[in-house]
């Protein structure tokens, strides 16, 4: 299913010049199964055009409160009824400043004082008046108010200038809003992941490694922070992107992830080890290019990697702690095996073959009651059902302490 499948959103643009941003945010709204309503003030027609508005979200665009197209002439109350958010993309200092005095002297003002639903706020301005003092108090009190404030994001600025107040980015601005309908459940939570594989050096151009896209262990990062976590997670080498909202630190070699994770453990709440770990590394790396020397193979030394999962788990104060386990066969046997060397309270175990590079995945929870399998769905999917599983078993064991 579409991330935002069946949401009303009503997307609200006061004036400035990041409405350029908003044309594309509907496109991605729209692509996760949104239906955008678009309501503009008369500013913010004077960067984009309300055509352009409603030829990209394919529904009639709002500017005017008494515009005649709208049953009974009440465009401010119809157009909030029923619908899931308004998000206020980009809200200018003055449109904030009218929000925390309640005012309502045009559509989208009244559209947001007689509302019925959540409000999201993505403030775009200039950094100095992004940091005058009455726009962060009006921010304060719009917190005070219930008011969801995305952001802003720092950097360049259409003005020239570099600082806070840009306007979130339009998927930002959709992670957030994704976030925004997950129930909470890891709310206050810290969260610490490995993903990824690791790569450990054979010569300056060679390198030893596991075959792993990283995608359960990002996607799980991500559904962490949805559920309202504060996610760290520590990655080997993979093409994706960091997931918004989550701290990445990069590493290549298993010494290197365990360094990383025993420099973050303290105070983590949970810790999901996904990161396929090389469970080799080579003793006698060759510091210069290994070169092919007639037809001799060259002869590698092995010595075993850390077990990052088994030297969390087994320190005094430690985390909740969850492992992965990609097996070729016998999966439930091997993977009770594992828990329970592993000394940790949940594994989540596959088969290899299913999973490699696959978008879809199923998987099996191991836990001290047995085997639970989770249906096949989407990586995102499964990530979402296993955060929520393993907030259950969280939850349980730290109000039994
Ligand atoms: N793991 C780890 N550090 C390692 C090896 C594994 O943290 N050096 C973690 C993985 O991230 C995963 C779990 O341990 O959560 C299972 O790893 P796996 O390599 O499959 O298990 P092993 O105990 O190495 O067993 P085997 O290789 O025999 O299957």
């Amino acid at each position: 299913m579409l991330d935002l499948h069946e949401k009303r959103i009503v997307l609200g643009l006061s004036g400035g010049i990041a409405c350029y941003k908003s044309a594309d945010l509907v496109r991605r709204l729209i692509e996760r199964g949104a239906q955008v309503d678009v309501v503009m003030t008369e500013a913010a027609t004077r960067f984009i055009t309300p055509v352009t508005m409603q030829a990209l979200s394919g529904r009639p665009v709002f500017v005017d409160a008494w515009d005649s197209r709208v049953h009974n002439n009440m465009a401010h109350i119809q157009l909030s009824r029923g619908a899931d958010a308004i998000v206020i993309a980009p809200a200018s200092a003055d449109f904030m400043a009218k929000l925390v005095q309640g005012r309502a002297d045009d559509l989208l003002s009244t559209l947001c004082l007689a509302r019925a639903c959540p409000l999201l706020v993505a403030p775009a301005m200039n950094r100095e008046m992004w940091l005058a003092a009455p726009t962060q108090r009006n921010v304060q009190q719009l917190v005070l108010d219930g008011i969801e404030i995305l952001g802003p994001g720092t950097g360049e600025q259409a003005c020239g200038e570099t600082g806070d107040g840009r306007m979130l980015e339009p998927l930002q601005i959709v992670a957030e809003l994704k976030r925004f309908f997950q129930p909470k459940y890891l709310s206050g939570v810290q969260v610490l992941l490995t993903a990824g594989p690791t790569v450990e050096p054979i010569d300056p151009v060679r390198v030893l490694s596991n075959r792993s896209s990283g995608k359960t262990g990002y996607a799980l990062a991500q559904a962490a922070w949805e559920a309202g976590a504060e996610v760290t997670l520590i990655s080997g080498p993979t093409a994706l992107a960091c997931p918004y909202g989550v701290t990445r630190i990069q590493v290549e070699t298993a010494q290197q992830m365990l360094d990383a994770v025993m420099q973050c453990v303290t105070g983590q709440d949970i810790f999901i080890a996904v990161a396929a770990v090389a469970d080799w590394r080579i003793k006698n790396i060759s510091t210069n290019k290994i070169k092919k020397d007639g037809s001799s193979a060259p002869m590698l030394e092995f010595e075993a990697n850390p077990d990052i999962l088994a030297t969390v788990a087994s320190q005094h104060t430690r985390p909740w702690c969850v492992g992965f386990a990609a097996e070729t066969e016998n999966l439930a046997e091997y993977a009770h095996a594992k828990r329970l060397r592993k000394g940790i309270p949940m594994l989540i175990g596959n088969l290899a073959q299913h999973v490699m590079d696959a978008e879809h995945t199923t998987v099996s929870i191991f836990d001290d009651q047995g085997e639970h399998a989770l249906p096949l769905g989407s990586k995102q999917d499964i990530a979402r059902q296993l955060i929520t599983a393993i907030s259950e078993r969280f939850n349980q064991s730290h109000h039994s302490r």
